[in-house]
């Protein structure tokens, strides 16, 4: 087993290792002793089916009082209206101060679960079990919480801590391939923005089965770079930007597919190659997008795709009146090394037409 330790404003542990989920009862008691909070577990559907019973026998077996809210799967589930059912069930089930939220499955049951156990009470302690890859090597670690408004994705939420991280390499298995390799742009993207070894590392493995053999020092590099960022800029106010490289371009992508035709992590390995491309005018050394393109393609993630102006301008807030009139954009100014760049809106809509 790997642990990380991640010393934010609430410091916490991530521990990661295969058949890690047998041993969540033991790691909890780890992390407070004799006492025996009730647990509340906050799962959705294709997970609970996979997952949920187990878990929640293991818990109970060590003593522990369980309940269990499960909601459909999806992005469609992370809401107000959702979380307002969590509220009653927390509620019913008598959940205090000194109780706990445990969030079991990918990102989506992670914000959602973390965003009321911020806001149950003024907050309870929650405990992440990620499931899926993006979860595993992103959204579980570093705090972010939150859910969608009709307005947009993520606008209400929060920066809090879980007060523990377990993750089981095994339960991706059950992952279907495209939301593994979704969680594979994320990985990449570490390798890009900070670890050139890393990269290189990646672009060696080219199948699900060669990355599987070395999941575990996958996990681990991805979180330990996680730490580190989120440890110096927890609040996401500098450095933390890093982690958004080949998100804005991502972002428009998936805005020109209206959330259906490409998943996040197809829009962001897109986004991720025409960065690289638009930053090798700006200072990226030119054999970077060709590796970049490279590595993602072996992974069957898309390189290129196409978008109107008006998505490229509404994803970097060209079409807001009051919006200011510049962007900042990570760019690679070498592989595994990444900065922010400031420019103006206007010639960044430019430099997009030139690359399509
Ligand atoms: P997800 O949670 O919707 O999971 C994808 C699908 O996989 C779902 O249908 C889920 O039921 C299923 N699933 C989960 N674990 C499984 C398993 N082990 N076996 C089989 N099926 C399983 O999506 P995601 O990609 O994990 O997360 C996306 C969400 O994460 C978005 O809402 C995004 O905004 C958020 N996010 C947050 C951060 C952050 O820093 N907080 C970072 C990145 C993404
Ligand atoms: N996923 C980006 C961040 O945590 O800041």
């Amino acid at each position: 087993m790997k642990t990380i330790q991640v010393n934010t404003g609430r410091p916490y542990r991530i521990q990661i290792g295969s058949g890690l989920l047998d041993q969540a009862p033991a790691l909890i008691a780890q992390a407070y002793g004799d006492r025996r909070p009730r647990l509340a577990v906050i799962t959705d559907d294709t997970v609970d089916q996979f997952y949920g019973d187990h878990l929640t026998a293991l818990l109970e077996r060590a003593g522990y009082p369980v309940c269990k809210f499960v909601f459909p799967h999806g992005e469609q589930s992370k809401n107000l209206q959702t979380v307002h059912a969590v509220y009653g069930f927390l509620s019913e089930n008598g959940i205090t101060r000194t109780d706990v939220v445990v969030a079991l499955g990918g990102g989506v049951v992670g914000a959602l679960a973390g965003f009321a156990a911020a806001t149950w009470l003024r907050s309870v302690d929650f405990i992440q079990i990620p499931t899926t890859l993006l979860a595993q090597v992103d959204s579980s670690v570093g705090g972010k919480v939150a859910v969608d408004l009709a307005h947009g994705k993520n606008l209400a939420g929060a920066f809090y801590q879980p007060r523990l991280v377990l993750m089981d390499p095994d339960t991706l298995d059950t992952l279907p391939l495209p939301v593994f390799m979704d969680g594979m742009a994320e990985v990449v993207k570490y390798g890009c923005i900070w670890d050139e070894d890393f990269f290189h590392f990646l672009a060696g493995r080219p199948s699900r089965q060669a990355l599987m053999a070395d999941i575990e020092h996958i996990l681990y590099t991805c979180c330990d770079i996680k730490r580190k960022v989120v440890m110096e800029d927890e609040l996401d106010t500098g450095l933390r930007m890093i982690l958004n490289f080949g998100h804005t371009l991502g972002h428009a992508y998936e805005l020109a597919g209206h959330y259906v035709e490409w998943t996040h992590g197809q829009a962001v390995a897109a986004g991720m190659c025409a960065a690289a491309r638009l930053g090798a005018r700006l200072g990226t050394p030119p054999e970077v997008p060709e590796q970049i393109e490279a590595a993602l393609s072996a992974l069957g993630l898309p390189t290129r795709i196409s978008c109107s102006k008006s998505d490229y301008a509404a994803a970097v807030g060209l079409d807001k009146k009051g919006a200011g009139a510049d962007i900042t954009l990570i760019l690679l100014d070498q592989m595994g090394h990444a900065s922010p760049h400031k420019l103006p809106k206007a010639e960044l809509l430019k430099r997009l037409e030139a690359l399509q």
